[in-house]
């Protein structure tokens, strides 16, 4: 608790160019529930060097990312919008919590394992402790709620399990986190391939729609999207296709897919798909264009970056300080 709100974490890389997917699954929800929490949105680029990075890269991607959260609806006065790197909390937490973590619970982990299958050349310690570095990120703001996808699930269990076996020893130092899952319909797919998650890190350029796409591209991409010979806009899982056309056209405009169902009825795909384009452009142009201005303002964004990583810095050094304590360094002398 802190100002009398419940506290929430979450973060994001800044790896691949954000997709609608990202922006409706997460990105959104977090500027809907952003006034009822105490929040601390970070871009966790300590996370994205577990694989190869292009230094240049990925500091411009980082910044983008940054000022994509403002963009998007997040107000850097209330929330916290920071960078991980600058907080220096979350690598001295990492290495403690990396000592009450089992090998056996990162073996675990399904998403190393397909990392590591992904990354053969280069399964390095770091991609191994990965969820412990996340589990530093939260239990350092000491979270309440964290929102995440399903992806996410297991690495927030083992959190929880390290939270609780930390306090069973030392007594209540951490709060044990708890999952936010968005409303469902959110899972947004390819549109070339709706058994896959739409991913910004598709080969297919036409499978994501990006959040920086032009309105052209936008439309045409839904124009191609793979839908099915049957013909009628139906909301089901034969029409895998449609479906995903459907949630996110719901999720664009805030309307049932029983409402787009009626709607479409008689009409063509054609006409659907047109409309689908529309309400994501719909969406995506205001945050494109605050994204726009926010970039012309370097000295705007040099101060969030400063403040806000030194509020987080703030928070997270009474959870570091306590915990040190704890597990028995030594008082600094001041
Ligand atoms: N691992 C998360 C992802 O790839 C990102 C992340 C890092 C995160 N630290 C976090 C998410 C803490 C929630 C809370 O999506």
């Amino acid at each position: 608790m802190l100002d009398g709100k419940k506290t929430l974490f979450s973060g994001m890389q800044a790896t691949g160019n954000l997709t609608l997917g990202n922006y409706l699954g997460a990105l959104k929800n977090w500027v809907q529930i952003a006034d009822d929490y105490q929040t601390f949105y970070s871009v966790v680029d300590m996370h994205s060097i577990t694989v190869r990075q292009d230094p240049a890269e990925l500091r411009k991607r980082a910044r983008n990312l940054l000022t994509l959260y403002i963009a998007a609806g997040l107000d850097p006065e209330k929330n916290c919008i920071y960078y991980q790197s600058h907080v220096s909390g979350h690598a001295e937490l990492s290495w403690i919590l990396s000592c009450f973590t089992y090998m056996g619970e990162l073996n675990r982990m399904t998403q190393f394992k397909d990392k590591a299958a992904k990354h053969a050349d280069n399964i390095n310690a770091g991609l191994f402790t990965y969820p412990v570095l996340m589990a530093a990120d939260i239990l350092l703001y000491q979270a309440d709620v964290v929102p995440v996808g399903i992806d996410q699930m297991q690495h927030l269990e083992l959190t929880r399990d390290i939270a609780i076996r930390f306090n069973n020893i030392y007594g209540d130092v951490f709060t044990v986190p708890e999952a936010y899952i968005g409303k469902s319909g959110a899972k947004i797919m390819s549109l070339q391939d709706p058994s896959k998650k739409m991913s910004k890190s598709d080969e297919n350029p036409n499978g994501s729609i990006y959040l920086m796409d032009d309105p052209d591209t936008i439309i045409r991409k839904c124009k191609r999207a793979v839908t099915d010979s049957i013909g009628c806009v139906k909301y089901c899982d034969e029409q895998p296709g449609i479906k995903n056309l459907i949630d996110i056209y719901c999720a664009c405009c805030g309307k049932t897919p029983a409402e787009v169902e009626a709607e479409f009825d008689g009409k063509g795909y054609g006409d659907f798909k047109m409309a689908v384009g529309e309400a994501v452009v719909s969406v995506l142009k205001p945050i494109q264009e605050r994204y726009a201005d926010l970039t012309k303002n370097k000295d705007y964004i040099d101060h969030v970056i400063k403040e806000n990583a030194e509020k987080a810095s703030y928070y997270s050094n009474k959870t570091l300080r306590k915990v040190q304590k704890k597990v028995g360094f030594p008082e600094k002398i001041r």
